[in-house]
């Protein structure tokens, strides 16, 4: 009987496998003011995956380069709004931006949102934010004893200010509003969606009121309706339209 062998066997060699690294250069706006009262931009070379995010890189520059670089993030898949940016000159979330989509040929521009006082690098006073969102009173307000079952509503009262229930707080909206920019005075896009959310439900009995505040010098009728901020949500909230529906109600009364 012939002696089976194992010839062709250890020919097969692993195929190459193409590196999916590239490199690329974040230009990142720094800002440290126990150091220098002036922001400068300072380039990094990271080697990175198109197919990751530019969070991402920010990490890789902050665990590997330079410890010191200063960013907010926290659940890095688009649902905490905390890391806000301007990314080529346009407002998006860094954990939802991937490299391969904004030209990474070309240096990556990242500074801080507009608008709101830098702390240090990436990070901003969000306080102003904060306060215009609390100011609209964004909880449900109703009058009379508490029911004893809950609070009925059909699918078309819901369906009235479902768009604005998706909204993360990010301020990608307000800090992209040249209103905002030039008078931090304006309650800004991101308020106004929350009251418009509390307005149009049903069960809120608040809604004058919530008017009565948007209905102020630095309320509702600052919008210049530029679409900045429906560009900029990365919860794609039609966020103009949300502002124009307050604009009306407040002169119908009626919502
Ligand atoms: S409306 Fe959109 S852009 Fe504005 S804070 Fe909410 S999620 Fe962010
Ligand atoms: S880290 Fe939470 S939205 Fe980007």
């Amino acid at each position: 009987m012939a002696t089976p062998t194992l010839d062709k066997v250890d020919d097969a060699k692993p195929a190459s496998v193409a590196s999916p690294y590239i490199t690329v250069t974040f230009r990142i706006r720094r800002f440290n003011p126990e150091i220098s009262a002036e922001a400068e931009w300072q380039d990094f070379q990271i080697e990175i995956d198109p197919k990751e995010r530019v969070l991402d890189g920010l990490h890789k520059i902050k665990w590997e380069t330079d410890g010191t670089l200063t960013f907010r993030r926290s659940c890095a898949h688009g649902i905490c709004g905390s890391d806000a940016m301007r990314i080529n000159g346009k407002n998006r979330l860094a954990c939802k931006t991937l490299i391969k989509d904004i030209n990474p040929e070309k240096p990556i521009t990242i500074e801080a949102i507009k608008g709101l006082t830098v702390l240090k690098d990436l990070v901003v006073d969000m306080d102003p934010f904060f306060q215009a969102y609390r100011d609209v009173m964004p909880f449900l307000i109703t009058k009379g004893n508490e029911p004893t079952r809950e609070r009925l509503q059909t699918a078309e009262e819901r369906e009235r200010f479902d768009d604005t229930t998706k909204c993360i707080l990010c301020a990608a909206c307000t800090s992209s509003c040249p209103v905002f920019w030039n008078d931090g005075q304006y309650f800004g896009p991101a308020a106004i969606v929350n009251a418009h959310r509390f307005i149009f439900d049903s069960r809120d009995e608040a809604g004058e009121q919530r008017l009565e505040i948007l209905n102020d010098k630095d309320g509702v009728w600052r919008c210049r309706t530029t679409f900045n901020c429906t560009d900029a949500c990365p919860r794609g909230i039609e966020i103009t339209k949300a502002i124009q529906e307050v604009k009306r109600a407040l002169i119908t009364r009626r919502f």
